[in-house]
């Protein structure tokens, strides 16, 4: 059996695979780490043939709908799973059958409805329904700590108390523990009455998870995060550094735009000198007369480079093939101490 483990800050995802048919899956896969888990199929010599996810997840951004698009295999997720894009829904007693090595699901609501854990050969795939030392959260959209003790008592604590458990999330360094280490050691599962139980998880007091409504926005419908709409603009165009647009600019070079891109109040305050000025929102609105030249060089900017970076991109869609956007911001050109005009006072 193939095995990685594959650690994003908390969030644990996995690459499971069977040496002889070539075949793997990846569970709970991470936005960021996409390209790693390509890799490390293709070092291994297997296929990626199924993205799946444990859980809705509210604290990180899956990557089971932009992998599993781009490999054209099934996005697997419970079918309570409020996600329109799993292509493979499964429920209590299915097996996933990657090659030889079976997962076998349970559904283990209590952490979120649609949770579910993976029985593989001999080891465990606990989602957030169990962590090492600890559980899942239950005070998250979907969650129930009722059903959270039915889960774990009533299902998960009862298998081969041997079975490795690994967790979608670890803090602490840990990689891998057992049930029969949990059931000893786990504080929460001292609480073994289900009221005390209960209990203890609504009384604790945790702090919210970062990107909790953009995570669940992303998850439950599919779409993109910010940052992966940056980095999608950031990966389609060049950048020029702010050395070449300064030279450039003291050169007087008349077939360079250098186009701002931030509302006119920013603009009016102190912008690049010869800067032309058409901001971002109004950009599809006012292009045909500002830049009429589809064939002219254009660098674009804004404060940070995040807004310029969005705004090449769509420069390039339109068939402005020259269009580039600042390596920067006007935040950065300041503090180089580069010419800004009207000069500052
Ligand atoms: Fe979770």
């Amino acid at each position: 059996m193939i095995f990685e483990q594959v650690a994003t800050g908390g969030c644990q995802s996995y690459l499971i695979g069977c040496n002889e048919t070539c075949i793997a899956a990846v569970i709970d896969p991470e936005v960021r780490q996409i390209e790693r888990y390509k890799a490390l199929a293709a070092h291994h010599g297997v296929r990626i043939r199924y993205v799946i996810d444990t859980h809705t997840h509210a604290d990180h951004f899956s990557a089971a709908k932009p992998l599993s698009q781009q490999l054209g295999v099934p996005a697997v997720a419970h079918r309570l799973s409020p996600a329109p894009y799993p292509t493979m829904r499964v429920d209590e007693g299915d097996v996933i059958k990657v090659g030889n090595v079976r997962l076998a699901v349970l559904h283990t609501p209590g952490h979120t409805r649609d949770a579910m854990c993976l029985v593989a050969n001999d080891r465990v795939f606990t989602g957030d329904t169990l962590l090492i030392g600890a559980t899942g959260r239950t005070d998250l959209p979907s969650g129930d700590p009722d059903q959270l003790y039915d889960s774990l008592f009533g299902k998960l604590l009862k298998l081969d108390p041997q079975l490795k458990i690994y967790p979608a999330h670890d803090y602490k360094g840990h990689t891998c523990s057992t049930i029969e280490e949990e059931l000893a050691s786990n504080p929460r599962l001292q609480k073994k009455d289900r009221a005390a139980f209960v209990e203890m998880m609504r009384t604790l007091s945790l702090s919210m998870p970062e990107h909790l409504t953009e995570a669940l926005r992303v998850n439950m419908s599919g779409g993109v995060s910010v940052a992966q709409l940056l980095n999608e603009a950031a990966a389609e165009v060049p950048f020029m550094s702010m050395d070449e647009v300064r030279a450039q600019a003291e050169a007087g070079a008349n077939d360079l735009i250098v186009l701002d891109v931030r509302e006119k109040e920013a603009f009016d305050a102190g912008h690049i000198p010869g800067a032309a000025h058409l901001p971002r929102g109004l950009l599809e609105l006012r292009v045909n007369e500002a830049l009429p030249d589809p064939t002219v060089r254009i660098v674009a900017y804004c404060d940070y480079g995040k807004i310029s970076t969005l705004a090449t991109a769509t420069l390039r869609r339109m068939g402005f093939t020259r269009a580039v956007a600042l390596d920067g911001g006007m935040k950065a050109w300041r503090e180089k101490g580069f010419p800004v005009e009207p000069a500052a006072n």
